[in-house]
């Protein structure tokens, strides 16, 4: 039998309970709450659209904020099936991954395109997420034919990818600073199956543009155009910023969360100070409220457009750098920088209101895509999903107390060698496993406590998402839902999932298999 409380009980049971800490609801825990209730409310109707191929990329900049459509080929196109795979792990319960999956079929005959690097946007933001939910193999066949044809922009003159143009133009070589996103796909896919040489691709396409677009102080051109027969800078400029000298807000974004991927994949110290270097100039150059203007040097600044899109691709980027940092203050002051970022755009006047009629169809306002050309104030297909994803990686980040102490646990069964206590042993080499859907495994918290949030590390999370659910129960007899969704697929590491607060004494999860089986394999469970 399962029972759930009102607002009010939960509140008499809290106050009546011993509490083994009570601590108050931490505010970006509400903000992103708050998202996820936004997004769900701002997709829902889109993703009931019949045509699933023609895909919302930009709102207008008028008030109405209304959707406008492209096909495939737009380099936007993408954003929004991937969009949905993040409700999908936010909510595994309301058919997220069938809207999803729907969506994102339609963007698969970008994966022979040759002629723009775009297609890691288009085609690995979508099938990448969509595999990682659900271990689809055709999802894995689509990523590595598009890493080919990316690679195929490579050319070993220059070093580098090809961003722009065909690849027969022999006057110019033309590559943008957010190249640096789309050389993801193509570091994926070499430990993916993928060809080695994908690897060493992205990796010097890396070097280069750490040596030629990002300025010594930190901050970076957008474009550079290179002799495609001798490999030589032939130019510096801007498309899409200010001026040449200038710092595009997009940009700088784009290299923050493209230096700390390369990171990622390559561990290299260069690559850290590169991150860094780029992530320390946009901290520095915030305006006071912490959404950058479109430009960083508009002299026009305060009266000048925002870029909200760049400030949830940097909290993104911020994020995982704060996780990879091996310096404990800057990985502290990353953290900060990406919690403080994701308040900002989560926050009015940048968040779409929640409630009929919203104040604009995107779940995020104020978006630039080309000043220039007169696309500003306006809600952005990339917008959306980067903020999507930072709500979901922020998951990631330690909270900010320690776990309250765990007295027992139990599970609905075990596989030999692997018992409950193996999840609750601080020892992630140790494991609980029970085969099938809805065991459980539960932890006793000794005593009345509040609870805010549950973590969880799970068997090779970073090769698999997991589905459960999150339940607490004052006596283990009646349980209360808290949470159903599914884990990134990205980490081994502790994914620390919010619950409105709750006063428990017991918290289980409730397991649906993964993405590789029906297996559930938890190494560390534990409430904060
Ligand atoms: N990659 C295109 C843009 O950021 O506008």
């Amino acid at each position: 039998m399962q029972m759930s409380f009102s607002r009010a009980a939960l509140l008499a049971m809290a106050l009546s309970a011993p509490l083994a800490h009570a601590q108050a609801e931490d505010p970006l825990d509400l903000k992103i709450r708050n998202g996820w209730a936004v997004a769900a409310q701002q997709d829902t109707p889109i993703a009931a659209r019949s045509n699933k191929a023609s895909y919302p990329i930009l709102t207008g900049t008028d008030a109405a904020q209304a959707w406008q459509y492209a096909g495939s080929g737009n380099w936007i196109s993408g954003f929004f099936p991937s969009s949905l795979w993040m409700l999908q792990a936010q909510n595994a319960t309301q058919g997220w991954d069938t809207r999803a999956a729907a969506w994102t079929t339609g963007m698969g005959n970008q994966s022979t395109n040759t002629g723009t690097h775009d297609v890691g946007f288009m085609v690995f933001t979508p099938y990448g997420n969509g595999y990682r939910m659900t271990g689809n193999a055709s999802y894995l066949q689509t990523i590595l034919t598009t890493a080919n044809s990316l690679s195929s922009r490579y050319d070993p003159d220059v070093g580098a990818v090809r961003s722009w143009g065909s690849i027969s133009d022999t006057t110019n070589f033309q590559v943008i600073i957010d190249n640096m996103m789309n050389i993801e796909l193509m570091f994926w896919a070499s430990t993916h199956g993928g060809s080695s040489t994908l690897y060493d691709r992205a990796r010097s396409h890396a070097i280069k543009t750490m040596q030629n677009h990002v300025r010594p102080d930190g901050s970076s051109y957008h474009l550079v155009v290179y002799s495609p027969t001798t490999g030589a800078v032939k130019s510096r400029s801007t498309v899409q910023g200010y001026s040449d000298s200038s710092t595009w807000a997009r940009g700088q974004a784009w290299g923050i969360y493209g230096f700390t991927t390369t990171y990622r994949f390559t561990g290299e110290q260069q690559f850290l100070d590169t991150a860094r270097r780029m992530a320390d100039w946009f901290i520095g150059h915030l305006p006071a409220d912490k959404v950058p203007f479109w430009d960083f040097n508009d002299p026009a600044i305060p009266n000048a457009p925002r870029d909200s899109s760049a400030a949830a691709i940097a909290a993104s980027g911020l994020m995982e750098l704060s996780l990879l940092e091996t310096d404990a203050t800057r990985a502290t002051t990353y953290r900060n920088a990406a919690r403080t970022l994701l308040g900002a755009v989560l926050s009015p006047p940048y968040l779409a209101t929640l409630g009929s009629p919203s104040n604009t169809q995107a779940l995020l306002l104020q978006s630039s895509y080309h000043k220039n050309e007169g696309l500003y104030n306006q809600g952005t297909g990339w917008g959306d999903y980067y903020l999507l994803e930072a709500m979901l990686r922020a998951r990631r980040l330690p909270p900010g107390s320690a776990p309250l102490a765990t007295v027992g646990v139990t599970a609905s069964s075990a596989q030999a060698g692997n018992p409950a206590t193996g999840a609750t042993d601080n020892n992630a080499a140790t494991r609980w496993s029970a085969q099938g859907d809805g065991q459980w495994l539960r932890i006793d918290l000794g005593a009345g406590a509040l609870v805010h949030k549950v973590g969880v590390s799970f068997y090779l999370g970073d090769q698999r998402s997991a589905r459960f659910d999150i339940e607490t129960s004052p006596d283990g007899l009646a349980w209360t839902p808290r949470w159903q969704g599914r884990s990134s697929g990205q980490t081994a590491g502790m994914e620390y999932y919010d619950i409105p607060d709750a006063s428990t004494r017991y918290v289980r999860i409730v397991g649906h298999g993964s993405t590789a089986s029906d297996w559930n394999s938890v190494t560390e469970i534990a409430a904060y």
